[in-house]
């Protein structure tokens, strides 16, 4: 642990102060106070001010649950107190916290979300304890550290996209994700729920997405070129109750959802479901399933006006599960759109000509447009990948800028938000050791330390234009990533350092203290166990992390894929 300095004044350094209390993401600023611990015991009571309710709520089922203590209504402040307020002259993510005996606890946000992310702060200075379920040791004592806290986040959107198209995540994970958002200050969460290989979200209209798109005959184990598969028929949805719990629950937690509906590509499932969708001129849709295999279907969607309306009611439903408040972005993907059979199909190049596009990549713009305008006109906003931009984008659009920083920057230079997630940096799937024990390991090699230096505004960027890089998100594909195990070993331990990178106002990347954040994380890593994550530890994997194929599957001797 590293060892405290006091400044001539006798107060404690703040970055000492930060290392010392093992806080992730890094606070703006932190400082001792001249007081004794806090104590939580049966006795603390809660106070919460005017919309305080949902952090009021948090406290009483995570510290209340974690200790086994009532939490009971009370007084304003003073000793043995916890009180919660907002003060709207703070920023609204934006909360002063302040502990100690005498004083009490007083979280102050700068609206709700401050007040529940001063909450998680709260818990992380309780200690590993406030993470677990147990029962309170005979004369154990949750004490928080007597501090001063002042902290807003530096981006608006801190995120982590999962994909549950490739590998399913039952609903309760879901909800356990945003436990673990929460819990980093991260606030969307971007559910890719189409793609080829599986269509995850009930559609009451149209059925038979989930009921054929949702299942595929078997699921190939390991890299594209592999040669080994798992037989057993797999696949997986949620309902529609499913989301609304899904969504109730990140709205609870001030966390905001974008649902993902791709098109024109990634597309094969709902093709599957409804071969009508395809272009069946070229393709005999009626014989696809989804697909059982990795990479880029070619099978896209028609662009015809039957098409759009069906997507418009695909749209419709998910505008109704997703409601503004908690989704004001909707994501229509749009990347990697092969092109072969537009270019094939007589009636994809009379559309291009009746349509006045120009090419392939004026139909994949159309579609685009189209959402675009449609989103727009129900008070939403379109947001896609950085392939979006060919062809033009309409305005209020905004991009997720994977393929490197170019499509973020062009992007932004135009006017339109964006947010950086580089395949280069942040795809979480990538491996994080070059070393040979890295389970299926695929990619780049993206170590903790790189992804704790990613800036996600490019110096070139313009002052102007850095104005609309909103945030920047971990993205986790899960074509390998076939269980629980296997998401938490990729996720975590990066997704703290991007939440800290997304939170934090950090020096430039070659200034970063990576030394100080990998102090931090011991405590941060006791959390994380507390929290059952099997995250990847920083000597490498665990004896039963690196057996081959994790959940049972025989995987030797497969080279990294690059
Ligand atoms: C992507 O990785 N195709 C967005």
């Amino acid at each position: 642990m590293h060892t405290d300095t006091l400044s001539p004044a006798g107060i404690h350094e703040p970055a000492d102060t930060v290392t010392a209390l093992g806080l992730v993401p890094a606070p703006a600023r932190a400082r001792t106070r001249d007081d004794a611990p806090f104590v939580l015991d049966a006795a603390t009571t809660l106070s919460a001010g005017p919309g305080t309710g949902s952090t009021e709520r948090w406290l009483r089922s995570t510290l209340g649950a974690a200790y086994g203590l009532p939490l009971a209504a009370g007084r304003a402040g003073g000793p043995g107190a916890i009180e919660l307020l907002t003060d709207p002259g703070l920023e609204p993510e934006g909360y002063r916290l302040t502990a100690g005996a005498t004083t009490g606890v007083r979280i102050t946000g700068g609206g709700p979300a401050g007040v529940f992310l001063g909450a998680q702060t709260l818990r992380q200075l309780l200690g590993p304890g406030a993470f677990r379920r147990a029962p309170l040791a005979p004369g154990a004592r949750p004490t928080v550290p007597a501090v001063g806290i002042e902290d807003a986040p530096r981006f608006a959107w801190r995120g982590f996209m999962l994909d549950v198209a490739r590998h399913f995540t039952p609903k309760d994970d879901v909800l356990r994700h945003l436990d673990l958002l929460a819990a980093h200050k991260l606030n969307v969460f971007h559910f890719h729920l189409t793609d080829d290989q599986g269509w995850r979200v009930e559609i009451k209209r149209y059925p038979r997405l989930t009921e054929t798109g949702a299942w595929r005959s078997r699921t190939k184990y390991g890299h594209r070129s592999s040669d080994l598969w798992d037989e057993t028929p797999y696949g997986g949805f949620y309902t529609q109750d499913d989301i609304r719990e899904i969504v109730a629950y990140a709205a609870e937690r001030h966390i905001r959802v974008v649902p993902e509906i791709e098109i024109p590509g990634h597309s094969q499932a709902a093709i599957a479901a409804y071969p009508e969708l395809g272009n069946t001129d070229v393709t005999d849709t009626a014989a696809l399933t989804p697909w059982d295999r990795w990479g880029v279907s070619t099978h896209v969607l028609a662009p015809t006006e039957a098409v759009l309306r069906f997507y418009e009611g695909v749209f419709e439903e998910i505008l109704a599960l997703f409601p503004a408040e908690v989704s004001p972005f909707v994501h229509v993907g749009g990347d990697e759109c092969p092109k072969d059979e537009w270019k094939e199909s007589p009636a994809a190049q009379a559309r291009i000509a009746e349509l006045g596009v120009g090419d392939e990549d004026g139909l994949q713009s159309w579609f685009v447009r189209h959402f675009d305008r449609w989103l727009t006109a129900r008070g939403r906003r379109l947001i896609g990948w950085d392939e979006i931009l060919e062809g033009g984008l309409a305005e209020g659009a905004a991009v997720s800028s994977w393929r490197g920083y170019a499509g973020g920057v062009a992007a932004a230079e135009a006017g339109h938000d964006v947010v950086m997630c580089p395949v280069q940096q942040v795809y979480l799937d990538y491996r994080q050791d070059g070393g040979p024990d890295e389970p299926i390991p695929i990619g780049y090699v993206r170590t903790l330390e790189d992804v704790y230096r990613f800036e996600p505004v490019p110096p070139d960027l313009s002052q102007e234009a850095a104005r609309h890089v909103l945030g920047t998100q971990g993205n986790a594909w899960t074509e390998v990533m076939h269980n629980r195990a296997r998401v938490d070993y990729q996720v975590y331990p990066r997704l703290a350092a991007l939440a800290e990178v997304a939170w934090s106002e950090l020096p430039a990347p070659a200034d970063r203290d990576f030394a100080a954040f990998a102090t931090r994380m011991e405590a941060h890593y006791a959390r994380l166990d507390a929290l059952g994550v099997e995250y990847r530890p920083p000597g490498g994997p665990l004896p039963w992390q690196r057996r081959p194929g994790i959940g049972g599957h025989p995987l030797e001797g497969a080279p990294p894929v690059v």
